[in-house]
Formats: C-alpha cells, sequence, structure tokens
C-alpha cells in the first residue's frame, strides 16, 4: 500500500523499511551515477527526496510528471535529516510535457498568473498550501461549535425568500425553455440563498444553540478583492440571548479559537504565506479586539485627518472600515448599534429616539474590513408585525410571524465569511486565490 509522504515525516518509519510513494515530480537533477527528484503527494509542503542509480533515468521523468516508485528509507527525521527514499523501480504513470505544461520548474508564479488555470493550480506550493489550510480551517470551525454545544443545521441552498432583501438574487430554473406557459418550477420564485439565517432561527426555536456552514450565493456584480458570486459563510444563531455583548463574546471566541488552531495546526503550510508583519497581524487577531458604537466610529471618522465627509446615517464603506480598523492599531473591531433603517427587517430595534438604532454589530478585521455581520433579532411580535407592514412584508413574512407568535425568545446570531477569515488570518489580498473555484461576475471557469 502507498504511504503519503506526511507520514513520513511525522516520523512513523525506519530505516530500511520498504515503502511505495504515489505523486507529483516537482524537481529533477541528474548526475554521473544517481538521479535526485522530488517527489509530491499532496500531503504536506515538503517533498520526497528520491535518490535513484543512473539506470533508473527515464526520459518521461520530468517535472510534473506523476510517478510510482519503490524503495526503501535510507534517512528518516529520527536521524534529524529529511526523509530520503531510495529507489529500486520508479514507474511513470503520467507524462506530462514540459513545453506545454504551464508551470515551470523552479520559477516563482504569481497568484494571478495561477487564476488563470482553475485546473492545475493545485499542483503548486502556494495553492496545495491553501488548500490543506483552508480544509484544517474547516475543522476548527466545526470543532469549535462542537465544543460549545451548537447543533449544526444543514439550511437550504434553494430558497424562496430574500433574507438580507437586498435583492441580490440568483433566481433557480430549470434550464430547458420550450414550453411558452411556462410556470414556475416551484411555483413561485426561487433564489440561491444568500444566508441560512432565517433557517436557523426557524432551528432556534427548538435549539438553543444551532449553526450551519455552506456556500452561499449573491449576484453582486462586483470583482473586488473580497467579493464573491459563491462564497461560504458560517453562521450561528443563540437562542435565550439578551445582549449584544454576549453576542460579541461568541464571535469573539470562535474567531480567536479557529485561527489559533490553524496557526498551531498548519506551522509549515501557513509560514509560506506569512511575512512578519502579516505574522503579527494574525498575533493581533489572538490577543486583543476593540469595541465601538456606529456613532463613536462616525466621530472617528470626523476627526481624522483623510478628511471623510461622513454623516450619522450613512452606511460605512471599505476605506471607512480600514481606518477604523487602523485607528485601533489594527486589531480586530466590533461596530456596535447601527442606524435601524440601514439594517435589515429582522434586526432588533434599540428603539433610542432621536437616532434610532438597531442592536446590530460588524466585525471588521485587519486586511480585509467586514468580516461577520450580526445582530439581536426583533422578538416582540407588535414590534416585528409594525416593521412588516411598513415594508408590506407581512404576507410573506407570515411564518416568521409565527415564529414570534409560539414561544419566542429573544435571540442573535451572526454571518462570517469564510474566504475573508483565510485572507485575514494568511494575509492575502484577493479572494479568489482563497478558494478552489472563484466565480464572480463574468468569471465561471470550469
Ligand atoms: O453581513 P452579511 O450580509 O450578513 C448576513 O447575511 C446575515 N444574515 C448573517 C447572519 O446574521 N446569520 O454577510 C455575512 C458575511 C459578511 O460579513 C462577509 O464577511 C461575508 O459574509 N460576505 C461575503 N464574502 C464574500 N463575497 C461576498 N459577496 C460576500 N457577501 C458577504
Ligand atoms: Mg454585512
Amino acid at each position: 500500500n502507498p504511504i503519503f509522504v506526511c507520514m513520513l515525516i511525522s516520523d512513523r518509519y525506519w530505516i530500511g523499511t520498504p515503502l511505495l510513494i504515489n505523486g507529483w515530480v516537482r524537481s529533477v537533477r541528474t548526475q554521473k551515477a544517481h538521479i535526485f527528484l522530488h517527489v509530491n503527494d499532496g500531503s504536506s509542503l515538503q517533498s520526497l527526496q528520491v535518490v535513484a542509480g543512473a539506470e533508473l533515468n527515464d526520459q518521461l521523468l520530468t517535472f510534473g510528471s506523476a510517478v510510482e516508485v519503490t524503495g526503501i528509507l535510507k534517512k528518516s527525521p529520527h536521524q534529524k535529516q529529511a526523509v530520503e527514499l531510495e529507489a529500486q523501480r520508479i514507474h511513470v504513470i503520467g507524462e506530462c510535457d514540459p513545453v506545454d505544461f504551464p508551470f515551470k520548474i523552479k520559477e516563482r508564479h504569481n497568484l494571478e498568473y495561477l487564476r488563470q488555470f482553475p485546473h492545475l493550480r493545485c499542483r503548486t506550493n502556494a495553492f496545495s498550501s491553501l488548500l490543506r489550510i483552508r480544509s484544517e480551517a474547516t475543522a476548527a470551525f466545526h470543532s469549535f461549535f462542537k465544543d460549545n454545544g451548537f447543533v449544526q443545521i444543514h439550511t437550504p441552498v434553494i430558497t424562496s425568500n430574500d433574507c438580507e432583501g437586498a435583492g441580490e438574487l440568483f433566481q433557480v430554473e430549470p434550464s430547458s425553455v420550450g414550453d411558452a406557459h411556462r410556470e414556475f418550477f416551484f411555483s413561485v420564485p426561487a433564489f440561491l440563498t444568500v444566508s441560512g439565517q432565517l433557517h436557523l432561527e426557524v432551528m432556534s426555536g427548538a435549539f438553543s444553540r444551532v449553526y450551519t456552514f455552506g456556500p452561499t450565493f449573491r449576484a453582486e456584480n462586483s470583482q473586488s478583492r473580497r467579493h464573491l458570486a459563491e462564497f461560504y459563510m458560517v453562521e450561528a444563531e443563540l437562542g435565550f440571548l439578551r445582549s449584544l455583548n454576549d453576542l460579541t463574546k461568541v464571535m469573539e471566541d470562535m474567531f480567536k479559537s479557529t485561527t489559533e488552531q490553524v496557526l498551531a495546526r498548519c506551522v509549515e503550510d501557513v509560514d509560506l504565506f506569512h511575512s512578519k508583519e502579516v505574522f503579527f497581524k494574525a498575533l493581533n487577531v489572538i490577543l486583543s479586539t476593540f469595541r465601538m458604537s456606529y456613532s463613536e466610529a462616525v466621530e472617528i471618522l470626523g476627526r481624522s485627518t483623510e478628511n471623510f465627509t461622513f454623516p450619522w446615517g450613512c452606511d460605512l464603506k471599505t476605506e471607512h472600515e480600514k481606518h477604523l480598523v487602523k485607528h485601533c492599531g489594527n486589531v480586530p473591531v466590533f461596530v456596535t448599534d447601527y442606524p435601524y433603517r440601514l439594517k435589515p427587517f429582522y434586526a432588533r430595534a434599540n428603539q433610542d429616539p432621536p437616532q434610532n438604532t438597531a442592536a446590530a454589530v460588524d466585525l471588521l478585521v485587519p486586511g480585509v474590513g467586514e468580516l461577520c455581520g450580526g445582530s439581536l433579532r426583533e422578538e416582540r411580535l407588535d414590534v416585528l408585525t409594525a416593521h412588516l407592514e411598513d415594508a408590506g412584508l407581512e404576507d410573506t413574512y407570515d411564518w416568521y410571524l409565527d415564529l414570534r407568535r409560539f414561544g419566542s425568545v429573544p435571540h442573535g446570531g451572526f454571518g462570517l465569511g469564510f474566504e475573508r477569515f483565510l485572507q485575514c488570518v494568511l494575509g492575502v489580498d484577493n479572494i479568489k486565490d482563497v478558494i478552489p473555484f472563484p466565480r464572480y461576475s463574468h468569471s465561471c471557469l470550469l
């Protein structure tokens, strides 16, 4: 049976052990009597060094080709040496023409170049490290929720509601046209989800802590470095939750524990991304946070030397978010109590005229800006009914009002953009470089 390179590195095998390794050739060096190969199987950033007699050389043994190597372990971490295999047989399973292959040996291709090859970029060090980290980070979120008593809910991908009310919806219909009197497939307009929140709120009528972690879709006509049309969102909803303070505590605990876990479990892969500066940014994330109200944020922006014109009541833009994070010393910043009219129908009114704010919170982080959005939800039937009536949505959301009619409890929750989390922790500038197959306006490769 084949052994994975990561198993060899983690020290489980003794010198002299016969082994079978599968992988792709990352480098070939030929000397008079020997050839030296580096073979990578994706299990770790490190490749396995293979030494073979010159008689095993084969002209098909090129950068990028797939090989099966049988041999015996010659050097191992037991001897504080890089693992090395002495090959007895090298079989080229899949050839790779080095002229046509878009990646060249020993060349450092930049991330933008790699993006043109979504079907091949997983074979590079940078992107395979990213994907291993992404996998660990996924596990870190699941384990945070498991350790803290949350029940995972598979919220639907297809839905008939627009949770955020922002109209950034993709509609879902069968592709076949033909029938002139076409009805909606689901009898009602149906869309790809923009958030699982409302379905989680349903569940928080029966469980006190629930979460979901899945693909989320927004028809945002943007090619910015922090927006995708398909991204992953981590969302949690907590019942019997009475204050924004309690909510930000959970957000902070989650953010810190997952960041810590990623940094601790993926030391080598993370190292590939981290300059010193990025490392300290990540450390700041773990060590400290700041909290201010929206009104305080407006004051800070007003006092700044950057001459923002930012009247109370406007929504924060990226440049404002960046300024606030910098102002607080490059640590994560919670901004709370936004103007009520900026937030969707579900946000809980603070009922604090003349300002009229909502118990909503955003988490802004270094390098990215908005990472999470959350709020307490309006659990009071009369307030919610009046608000939905104003918006003409009382019929659409009659089922949502039911949640307030039958055993309503104060509750709240938040959503975190998983790709933005990876950008923040790794210091990756463009969101397209932290997801295996990025989808955004005018681009859906593969
Ligand atoms: O702030 P948002 O819109 O909040 C909600 O959807 C709430 N219903 C969540 C909840 O309370 N359960 O989105 C949450 C986060 C944002 O802060 C951002 O990090 C990320 O999702 N996000 C995107 N990430 C990538 N591309 C996009 N187009 C994104 N839109 C939002
Ligand atoms: Mg938001």
